[in-house]
């Protein structure tokens, strides 16, 4: 039988990235191989975000722009994941009618034997929801499900022989059981699901063990891993432990923390474990106490600070990046400014910040004081610009610095090679192809907004090989 082609296009998080990725792995075992284009492709799947209304409505365009493909070629499978599928369901057909399929992130793993046995010609197929549990909980533990049905762990023992990427994302829990209340992820997500510990930990090995050096674990609350509310976040904390013992394993990172679940063995992991790199991502939200309550994110500007304190004691080399919002419903401008105030305080070293948008089923869509999109704008301008301000000074403070970068890609220029910092600062300097997925010991020579420009340094050797 002629081989099938797939194409995925994925936005929104690194949630979204790691489901494409086992998506991927599932369906080449099935015999598909990865199409050039999405004119090349038998099955174009889009993994979409609905975090903001913009992301949304960016994947409704694109949907829209693949009715001319499917015109051309009517035997083409098109299907949307991810979470406008589970926010819009069947609702999308009606404004995409020439979909084939419209699955949801908890359905994902259903998506492979479906494709097989779609044709074009079927009536679309909708999957919403949580797929069941493959295995049971077991009685004597109890907390919070264990979510082992959700994807095929040998999809990544066996079929993978391919080099696994430099640096690999894996999802260690599901869901999200915060509810801030401009949020729409823990309707889309469904509840908090932790994977097994010693899933997780194969699947780390495993991808060591095809070269990858650098891992993230994800989730939308990392620190409430396993049975956090049980145990005080002690089994992230042995997790983050014992995946940094895999050898050959240079960088580990993690993302997302809320800050209301952050135990102090976590901090103490800063500075401890040798791969632990010095970067952490820290969602503030907002510098206002009182939004922080109506946002119900469940620590004050004090307990975020506090914490600022205790990381950085424990590891004054560490990078803090954050998200903020502007214009919540009913945030002042002296209650905004309390937001740009606490950027000062803290000196992120960069930040995501974002207008308030209104996202359907949550708290904040229904409430009063509304922003004006214009004065959401000034508002997330005039932050912005303060913090680019505070991100190049923290650039401009390593210009003559040495810095140990591990090279992911290529540069914009001939010859450039690109890659980051234990503390995520993008760096780009000349060097041979050879350093690509290695450590290079990189001099910094200029300081831009987003990224560095470094030199390989002469004088000291870059580190050996560390692939297996
Ligand atoms: N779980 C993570 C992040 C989830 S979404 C956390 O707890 O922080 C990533 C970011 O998108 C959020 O941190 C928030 O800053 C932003 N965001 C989420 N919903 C939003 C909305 N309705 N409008 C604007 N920004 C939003
Ligand atoms: Fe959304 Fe809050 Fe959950 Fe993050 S913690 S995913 S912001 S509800
Ligand atoms: Fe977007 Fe869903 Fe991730 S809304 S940010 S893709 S969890």
């Amino acid at each position: 039988m002629k081989t099938r082609n797939l194409y995925i296009v994925t936005y929104g998080c690194q949630m979204n990235v790691y489901d494409s990725t086992c998506l991927e792995a599932s369906m080449r075992k099935r015999g598909w191989n990865l199409a050039e284009s999405q004119e090349g492709a038998d099955f174009i799947f889009l993994n979409t975000c609905s975090i903001r209304e913009k992301a949304a409505r960016r994947v409704i365009g694109h949907l829209k722009r693949l009715k001319a493909l499917k015109l051309k070629n009517p035997a083409l499978i098109l299907g949307v994941g991810g979470c406008v599928a589970e926010q819009e369901g069947r609702k999308l057909l009606d404004e995409v009618p020439w979909l084939n399929l419209v699955v949801g992130p908890g359905r994902l793993s259903e998506i492979p034997l479906l494709v097989e046995n779609l044709t074009s010609d079927m009536p679309p197929i909708v999957l919403s929801g949580q797929a069941p549990l493959a295995q049971p909980e077991p009685p004597a533990q109890p907390g919070p499900a264990l979510d082992s049905g959700q994807r095929d762990l040998s999809d990544f023992e066996e079929i993978d022989p391919r080099p696994a990427p430099i640096g690999s994302f894996l999802t260690i829990m599901t869901g999200c059981d915060n509810y801030c209340a401009y949020c729409v992820v823990p309707y889309l997500r469904g509840p908090e699901r932790s994977r097994p510990r010693e899933e997780v930990l194969a699947e780390a090995r495993n991808l060591v063990s095809r070269g990858s050096v650098e891992l993230t674990l994800l989730g939308q609350n990392v620190n409430s891993y396993g049975r956090a509310g049980h145990r005080g976040g002690e089994d992230f904390v042995d997790l983050l432990t014992e995946v940094s013992k895999i050898p050959n394993l240079l960088r580990l990172r993690f993302t997302t923390s809320h800050p209301k679940d952050f135990p102090p063995a976590l901090v103490g992991l800063f500075g401890k474990l040798p791969s632990l790199c010095e970067h952490l991502h820290l969602p503030l939200q907002a510098g206002s106490d009182r939004i922080l309550a109506a946002m119900g994110r469940r620590y004050d500007k004090n307990r975020y600070l506090s914490l600022v304190s205790a990381l950085r004691e424990a590891c004054p080399d560490l990078a803090l990046s954050t998200d903020v919002i502007v214009g919540f419903p009913g945030e002042t401008e002296e209650e905004f400014l309390q937001t740009v105030d606490l950027l000062e305080t803290v000196r992120f070293d960069f930040i995501f910040s974002f207008k308030y948008s209104d996202r359907p089923m949550t708290k904040a869509n229904s409430l009063p004081g509304k922003i004006e999109e214009n004065e959401k704008q000034r508002r997330l301008t005039h932050l912005q610009a303060v913090q680019k301000t505070i991100t190049l000074e923290k650039h401009q403070a390593l210009i003559g610095q040495s810095r140990e970068v591990l090279v992911e890609g290529f540069g914009r220029k001939a010859g450039q090679l690109s890659g980051r910092t234990r503390d995520l600062k993008l760096v780009n300097f000349d060097g041979p192809a050879s350093l690509m997925g290695r450590l290079a010991t990189v001099t910094i020579l200029e300081a831009w907004p987003v990224s560095l420009i470094g030199q390989l340094s002469s004088d000291r050797p870059s580190a050996p090989q560390n692939l297996n």
